[in-house]
């Protein structure tokens, strides 16, 4: 039990609140290592109320690893590791809305991603998140061995091509650059829990290896639907000064674009992770 935060739960399958932490402050080793146990227990944690700087925010993605230094998305000026996550009063496009984990197109996709809400509509906005053990468990025994014996393709080349028009902030220098590709495992073992979970994302898989794009995306096109089946997800409800952080290894996400006319405002940073096996 811990014994420095409390930890209640938003849904029956991922997706908890964290009471009793202050993210702006210096965190002990005990705290840190209830925050870290409740992050694998629920895959996604909630913080209310926080008030953050640029560098608090930072300090504490860092607690957890290397912070990524994004060329896919204009960072802050001067945090060139913190993305601005906004969408103006004007505009109808935003990033994140497509179920997907972050940064699976390279070699060390990301562990986690810690977003603080700076300004957000009264109502709408919402972000789900979809737990990809329980994709995995609720596969039939058939279905988990072809799967766990599969790799596939992923790049960044979809969604530059998606960016390309909208009003988003992107990198200056993204269309300029090669695109990423990697290759990882359609199942992939969590490295601190040891738990299987499927990891295959719309965005950014293009097709299983050794295999065309068209064999593959019937299977791939179940694959999306399963992974996002609504007893999976959680829907978090934001305020100003929450922070949500994911577990990008066995969790999906997807931001809700049902509102307009209203500035939505936060800053993300990406936690680095292991190369999946
Ligand atoms: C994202 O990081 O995909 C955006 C999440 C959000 O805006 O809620």
């Amino acid at each position: 039990m811990p014994e420095h935060i409390s930890i209640k739960p938003i849904a029956g399958s991922c997706g908890a609140e964290i009471d009793g932490v202050d993210l702006s402050k210096p965190l002990d080793a005990q705290t840190i290592d209830e925050v870290q146990q409740a992050f694998l227990d629920h895959l996604v944690i909630f913080f209310r109320n926080q008030n953050l700087t640029p560098d608090h925010l930072k300090a504490f993605g860092q607690r957890f690893g290397e912070l990524r230094v994004s060329d896919q998305y204009q960072p802050l000026d001067g945090h060139p590791e913190i993305l601005e996550i906004v969408k103006e009063p004007e505009a109808t496009d935003i990033v994140g809305n497509l179920w997907h984990c972050d940064e699976s197109f390279l070699e060390r996709p990301a562990l986690g991603s810690v977003l603080h809400m700076i300004e957000c509509p009264d109502h709408g906005g919402d972000t789900m998140f979809a737990n990809q053990y329980a994709a995995f468990d609720a596969l039939s025994p058939g279905m988990q061995g072809m799967l766990s014996s599969m790799r596939a393709v992923y790049s960044d080349g979809t969604l530059q091509e998606r960016n390309k028009g909208r009003s988003l902030k992107v990198h200056p220098d993204a269309a300029n650059r090669p695109r990423y590709e990697a290759v990882h495992p359609v199942v992939r073992t969590h490295a601190q829990t040891g738990r299987k979970s499927l990891f295959v994302h719309r965005p950014y898989t293009v097709r299983f290896e050794d295999m065309t794009t068209e064999e593959s995306q019937p299977l791939l096109d179940f694959l999306y639907a399963h992974a996002a089946r609504p007893e999976f997800t959680c829907r978090f409800r934001w305020n100003a000064g929450s922070v949500a952080f994911w577990d990008n290894r066995c969790a999906q996400h997807y931001a809700l674009n049902d509102y307009s006319g209203v500035r939505r405002y936060g800053h993300r940073v990406t936690v680095i992770g292991d190369i999946p096996k």
